[in-house]
């Protein structure tokens, strides 16, 4: 019987209240990890979404830098462009400017996807890393405090991408994905790892993200179209952090701007 799913969806008046609460979120879930086990992983996605609450964090005039247990975090990527890490495309470059260059964090905290390597040497060399810093042994996988994902209006997240190898690649913790639709590759975790983490929770903004939202958590299970639909925590919830843009086509949420969707395929 495939595991049931419950969707917590958020939804923030928009983007700027979005970031807001991503940020508080960021903040609670380090915090809930330090108070556990005295350290944080947290993996982050890239694009844009993600860019606003990060400039909060790194942002002195506001409550959350002084919040984040910032010398018990670990940071990593969900996924990296294979670029150098100063390229305009990178996800490394997008976080250094927007948070890495205003906070305290140390370079041994700081675990990059090495995307000017190879693809598959990039992969390669992230999944040792995970593995070192996780202490694995044979097939066990690393369990993030928390993972940040972003969707694209096509329904990928991470660098999962429709009809892409890296749905298929199970055995692996992080691999090279070559996708056409960009004509470019990727370095991705799987979507294995993803879903061994503590929490995972999405941060969807924008009008253009409405109906794809809707078909991922609403609609037909269809996963090679639809990759985000891969992502089923191993506890059983999904948090989604929304703007009502992105929010349209979802059910009208309570007072308190909280909804709740139920999978159970
Ligand atoms: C990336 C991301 C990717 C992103 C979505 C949404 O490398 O681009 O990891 O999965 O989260 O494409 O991107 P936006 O936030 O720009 O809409």
């Amino acid at each position: 019987m495939p595991q049931s799913l419950k969707i917590i969806y958020q939804v923030a008046p928009d983007a700027e209240a979005l970031a807001a609460r991503a940020a508080q979120y960021f903040v609670e879930q380090a915090e809930r990890a330090v108070a556990a086990r005295g350290q944080a992983h947290i993996a982050i996605s890239g694009g844009s979404t993600p860019k606003a609450a990060f400039a909060l964090l790194a942002d002195s005039t506001q409550p959350w830098r002084a919040r984040m247990p910032w010398p018990k975090l670990d940071l990593w990527w969900v996924d990296e462009r294979c670029v150098p890490p100063d390229d305009p495309d990178s996800n490394y470059r997008m976080t250094r400017e927007a948070l890495l260059d205003h906070v305290p964090l140390q370079p041994e905290q700081i675990h990059r996807i090495e995307g000017e390597l190879p693809p598959e040497a990039a992969a390669a060399r992230y999944e040792s890393e995970l593995r070192n810093a996780f202490r694995l042994e044979g097939a066990e996988l690393p369990r993030f405090d928390a993972v940040a994902l972003g969707m694209g209006p096509d329904g990928h997240t991470a660098s999962l991408f429709p009809h892409t190898q890296a749905l298929e690649d199970l055995g692996r913790l992080a691999v090279a994905n070559h996708v056409q639709a960009k004509d470019s590759w990727r370095v991705t975790l799987t979507w294995p790892v993803i879903n061994h983490a503590s929490q995972v929770f999405f941060l969807i903004a924008g009008a253009d993200k409405a109906q794809i939202l809707k078909e991922v958590w609403m609609g037909p299970r269809d996963p090679e179209r639809l990759p985000s639909q891969l992502i089923r925590p191993a506890g059983g919830i999904l948090t989604l952090l929304l703007d009502r843009a992105a929010a349209a086509q979802l059910p009208e949420p309570d007072a308190e701007g909280c909804g709740t969707l139920e999978r159970n395929q």
